[in-house]
């Protein structure tokens, strides 16, 4: 993870800011364009260009510890084969730390481990070879651009939720010139991460879209594709105005407290904010997205730059 991205997350479980602990870093070279990107946004600071291979990210208000394995932040509620292997290759440098922070151990909410083995086993052997769900980049492209449409005025973020590999999260980042986010719950978010390692303006983070780990109104776009006919059933969050899947309404939403302004987008085009709770068109392929929404109203909490 890029070390920057620290001033966005934070804790799943109860929304504290996240202390970073580093334990290998890298510098990885950045692609000239993307310096002149950073310098013309005013992010060309001392963090810029650090990655953070292994780490852990703490949580000083719940007592919580998140690892940072492999370049990627764990930020689930329960325990994963990953948590077991930081525990096992780092137990040092964990015991040099002041105050304890143990790894969060709730249940799973239901489905997630199901998506998480089978999404994993799916895209294990991936090799991005420019066909993703049997189209081809160009028309995931396409596809992409009509959804999303025009950025907002002066957009800087982007958050895709449930972005598997991190094809679309980088096109965000392509078109836009934004940094752009990608969770998921599987270690497709791994691949993303290692695929996209070089581009300082890609994040990638485990993590479920029940349980968000970022600082409320973050983001300027949130879009998701794919995502809300997966389990569970029913969703959680029944409250939310946000997000409904048409079918499964009034179960199936997702609050969307982390986004600065929203809207939903289907595969037939943006449907405004005001009519979201209930107007949209069926469909298994599911946008939501900002383009030229209103603001919320509430004050941003991050810098016009970016983060
Ligand atoms: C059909 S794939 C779509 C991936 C990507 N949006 C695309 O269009 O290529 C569904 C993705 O949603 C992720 N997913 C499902 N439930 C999730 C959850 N609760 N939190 C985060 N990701 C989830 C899965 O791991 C999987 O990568
Ligand atoms: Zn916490």
């Amino acid at each position: 993870m890029w070390k920057r991205l620290t001033r966005i997350l934070r804790c799943p479980a109860c929304r504290g800011p996240l202390l970073l602990f580093v334990f290998r870093e890298d510098h990885p070279t950045i692609a000239a364009e993307h310096l002149d990107l950073a310098r013309s946004k005013g992010l060309l600071d001392d963090d810029f260009s650090k990655r953070v291979e292994a780490g852990l990210l703490a949580c000083d208000a719940c007592r919580t510890g998140y690892p940072v394995v492999r370049g990627l932040p764990v930020l689930v509620l329960y325990p994963t084969a990953a948590h077991t292997q930081f525990l096992a290759e780092f137990r040092d440098e964990l015991s040099t730390l002041k105050a304890s922070y143990p790894f969060p151990d709730r249940a799973p909410e239901p489905g997630e481990r199901f998506v998480m083995a089978s999404f994993s086993r799916e895209w294990g052997d991936y090799r991005y070879d420019g066909v993703l769900w049997k189209t081809s980049y160009q028309d995931q492209e396409a596809t992409f651009m009509r959804e999303i449409g025009e950025a907002p005025s002066g957009a800087t973020t982007f958050l895709e939720v449930g972005c598997g590999l991190g094809v679309m999260t980088s096109l965000a980042h392509r078109h836009f010139q934004v940094d752009a986010v990608g969770v998921d719950l599987s270690l497709a978010s791994l691949q993303a991460s290692q695929h996209y390692r070089e581009n300082p303006f890609l994040h990638f983070v485990q993590a479920s879209a029940f349980h968000l780990p970022f600082a409320r109104r973050t983001f300027d776009m949130v879009y998701s594709r794919g995502v809300l006919h997966h389990p569970p059933k029913p969703w959680p969050a029944p409250r939310s105005r946000a997000l409904h899947h048409p079918r499964r309404r009034p179960s199936c939403s997702l609050r969307l407290p982390w986004a600065t302004s929203r809207s939903i987008a289907s595969n037939a085009g943006v449907i405004p904010a005001s009519s979201a709770t209930n107007s949209a068109a069926p469909s298994t392929r599911r946008a939501i997205a900002s383009p030229r929404a209103t603001r919320t109203g509430m004050n941003r909490a991050k810098s016009p730059a970016g983060f």
